[in-house]
């Protein structure tokens, strides 16, 4: 994990030094996170997570998985403040929280870095 990144950034250490750790644990299960993706995400985000039903609605696919990890994680905490991700985040568990954000970093999209 890029941890180094975040050591210069210490009023976020610790709800991200949390989400880590726990990310850290198990390698993620891309297909569990699919599986919440499509039931719980895709109305919003699109099914492909880069054709969002809304302009509002942030495109995920090929996003960093930590980025996506640690806005959820936020979300759940009100440190980042938005009500529908904030409820549609809480029920999450940190597994879930890296589940889907493996699985949204291994799409492709107009965030992803060609690898
Ligand atoms: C009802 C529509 C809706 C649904 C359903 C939805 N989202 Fe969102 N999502 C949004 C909106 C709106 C934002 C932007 C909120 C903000 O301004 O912080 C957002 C933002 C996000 C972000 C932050 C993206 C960024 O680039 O910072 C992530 C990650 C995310 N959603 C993941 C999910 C996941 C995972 C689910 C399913 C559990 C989900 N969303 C379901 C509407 C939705």
């Amino acid at each position: 994990m890029r941890k180094s990144l975040l050591q210069p950034l210490p009023k976020f250490t610790a709800a991200i030094g949390l989400a880590l750790a726990a990310v850290n644990v198990q390698a993620a299960d891309r297909d569990a996170g699919a599986k919440i993706y499509s039931a719980q995400c895709a109305s919003c985000h699109g099914a492909d997570a880069k054709s969002p039903t809304d302009p509002s609605y942030p495109i995920l696919a090929g996003q960093y998985a930590d980025y996506l990890a640690i806005a959820l994680v936020k979300y759940q905490s009100g440190e980042r403040r938005n009500a529908i991700m904030a409820a549609l985040a809480k029920p999450l568990s940190r597994r879930d929280i890296q589940n889907i954000s493996a699985y949204l970093q291994s799409l492709d999209g107009p965030l992803s870095h060609r690898r």
